[in-house]
């Protein structure tokens, strides 16, 4: 059986999740890259362009970058996770220049013109704060409408979030951003704390990537090393959660995962600021993913990069 590539743009903040998520598409057929739009989040929006230059450079994947927004849409800018990410974004790994430079047209003007040029194909996932995406429903009364669908890490519907009580990171940098675009008409999907929380890696999991393809492998293990001591010290889980590849494998393994349509409301400030609340009426319906074929997306997502090899 023919498979038909999804046609998909990622929005990301790399970050060590984000780095995950990348390398995996480039083991993937089934995903059909256009390209990497960057936005503030885990790292300023110069380091995450530069991180995602870097990431297409060393995954050989042959796809611009552009650049998009330094900050959030309304709310006071949040500080960038370095102490979750590292100071470069890649846990210890330094910086390293790319070959390559971002496109001239930013991130909200591309998204629009791969919107247009594969109108009803192409879909969208968005794994930082989700401003370039409201950026571009702002700037173009057509995007919602020629997008096939809006995949987001971020949220927390039935669960609470990481960086507060009531909220997940993506969401609390942008929460403005996320009620544009689920006001927007597009079909979305959350891939929330609901589900990513349910999906941990741990240094073992890491150990067995760099067996199976000591290059992106390799550097996945090195990056996540001050990533999972993060998680250990911080949030007292001995893995890290799958939050950024898992909104990618529900672009194209929707199959493995189950889910609710839930009325959300983004609560914009006070302090549950960023919570994605389920409320019985009055807001747009998203479909929640809330759990699934766990190990499934687990194995998946291993998988991907070379058979597993033995323990050395
Ligand atoms: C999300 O926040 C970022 O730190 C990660 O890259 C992921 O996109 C998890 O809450
Ligand atoms: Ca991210």
């Amino acid at each position: 059986m023919t498979i038909t590539p999804v046609k998909m743009v990622i929005d990301t903040d790399p970050g060590v999740d984000d780095a995950m998520a990348i390398l995996y598409v480039a083991h993937m057929p089934e995903i059909e890259l256009l390209g990497l739009t960057s936005v503030f989040g885990n790292v300023s929006v110069e380091k995450a362009t530069r991180n995602a230059l870097r990431l297409v450079e060393d995954a050989g994947l042959n796809v611009p970058v552009a650049g998009g927004a330094a900050g959030p849409l309304a709310r006071d800018a949040q500080p960038h996770s370095y102490h979750v990410h590292g100071a470069e974004g890649f846990g210890d790994i330094p910086a390293q220049t790319p070959k390559g430079r971002a496109l001239d047209e930013d991130a909200a003007d591309f998204l629009i013109r791969m919107a247009r040029e594969h109108a009803g194909e192409l879909v969208v996932c968005a794994i930082g704060p989700i401003t370039n995406l409201a950026e571009a429903i702002n700037r173009d009364a057509g995007f919602a409408k020629n997008v096939k669908r809006i995949v987001f890490m971020g949220g927390a519907a039935f669960v609470p979030g990481n960086v507060t009580p009531h909220a997940e990171a993506n969401t609390f940098n942008d929460p403005h951003a996320l009620n544009v675009v689920l006001q927007s008409g597009a079909p979305v999907t959350m891939v929330g704390l609901d589900v990513t929380m349910q999906i941990l890696l741990d240094g073992d999991d890491f150990a067995a990537l760099e067996r199976a393809n000591p290059n992106h492998g390799g550097f996945l293990n090195r990056a996540s090393a001050f990533y999972l001591e993060f998680y250990r010290q911080v949030v007292g889980v001995a893995g890290c959660g799958l939050h950024d590849p898992a909104a990618v494998i529900a672009c194209h393994r929707p199959d493995l995962f189950e889910s609710r349509s839930v009325a959300i409301r983004v609560i914009e400030e006070g302090e549950e600021i960023g919570r994605t609340l389920p409320v019985d009426e009055g807001a747009p319906m998203v479909e929640v993913l809330t759990g699934g074929d766990m190990d499934g997306v687990k194995n998946l997502f291993l998988r991907a990069f070379g058979p597993a090899t033995a323990t050395a």
